[in-house]
């Protein structure tokens, strides 16, 4: 099944691999009314689509993306308070609630700019590799407004509270390879070894038992907020939950090929799966 849409691609490999790709190149995927739309239907599609194991968030061309669009979603909606708020709607949704609890994993692969409101989308996702030269920065405060939408929020969980506040009173860009040293994104690579090294990091996560690497990220991200006590209630009725929820009944293959079989080390990869089960 092929999904279209005017502002992104989605293409699909046969592995279990889904790129969602912001596709105006030509505006750096500066992310317009019709974009946010774009995403928020696909993120529908994909989410329920077993074809999508692993979902990879990219842009096409130079920029990873541009930001808002400061034509089409700032100054084309300042007098036009519907279709204002249908736009920062979407778009909230898409790069935070759609994108934060997407039920696959998910890596954002910034191949170039990532600037302002695209590290919604950036943070959102699991992870992240950006080539060594990708352009990051938190520009808004160059053009007299702050990191709003929630983007203040995301960089204050994502990076350390000195970073956040550098990046976001001074506005100095800083590329790959810093972002990777902070934290912001798990490495960086050559550019040319990008999409190779970004493939590969998927591949070995769709091989994985998805209600297992579904639960596992819930949780990661469900404790952070919740004490000591909260916590161990919330991660004990996570386990039971994921008991009856893993159809191909991971624990138990895995407990058998370890102790009777004894044909694979759980601390060194991962059981054998078959798909077809
Ligand atoms: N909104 C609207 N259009 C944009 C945006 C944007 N955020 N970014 C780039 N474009 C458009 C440009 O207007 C230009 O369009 P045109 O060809 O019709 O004139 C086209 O994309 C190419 O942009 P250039 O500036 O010519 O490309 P260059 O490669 O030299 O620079 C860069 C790229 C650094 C990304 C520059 O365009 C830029 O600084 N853009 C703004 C980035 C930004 O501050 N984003 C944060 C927005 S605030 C927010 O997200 C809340």
């Amino acid at each position: 099944m092929g999904y279209e849409y005017e502002t992104i691609k989605i293409q699909q490999e046969d592995d279990g691999v889904t790129w969602l790709i912001l596709n105006r190149p030509d505006k750096r995927n500066a992310m317009s009314p019709q974009l946010h739309a774009d995403c928020n239907d696909a993120l529908y599609n994909l989410a329920t689509d077993a074809k999508c194991r692993v979902l990879i968030v990219t842009g096409a061309g130079e920029a990873f993306c541009a930001g808002q669009d400061l034509r089409l979603f700032f100054r084309a909606t300042d007098n036009a308070p519907r279709e204002r708020f249908e736009a920062a709607e979407n778009s909230h949704h898409w790069r935070w609630m759609r994108l934060s609890k997407f039920p696959k994993p998910t890596i954002a692969m910034v191949n170039g700019f990532c600037f302002g409101g695209a590290f919604t989308q950036l943070i959102a996702c699991d992870l992240a590799v950006a080539a060594d030269d990708a352009v990051f920065g938190l520009s808004e405060v160059n053009w007299g407004i702050i990191p709003g939408g929630i983007v203040s929020w995301n960089v204050v969980n994502a990076m350390n509270s000195r970073d956040a506040m550098f990046y976001a009173i001074t506005g100095d860009p800083f590329d790959g390879k810093k972002a990777a040293q902070m934290g912001l994104v798990n490495y960086s690579v050559p550019k040319n070894e990008l999409t190779e090294e970004t493939l590969k990091l998927a591949r070995k996560l769709a091989a994985k038992n998805p209600a297992t690497v579904r639960y596992t990220k819930e949780g990661v991200r469900a404790v952070r907020g919740m004490s000591e006590a909260q916590a161990a209630d919330y991660l004990a009725a996570k386990s039971d939950a994921l008991r009856f929820r893993d159809s191909e009944k991971g624990r138990e293959e895995a407990m058998k090929q370890f102790l009777d079989e004894k044909k694979f080390r759980p601390g060194l990869g991962n059981y054998v799966r078959d798909d077809a089960k």
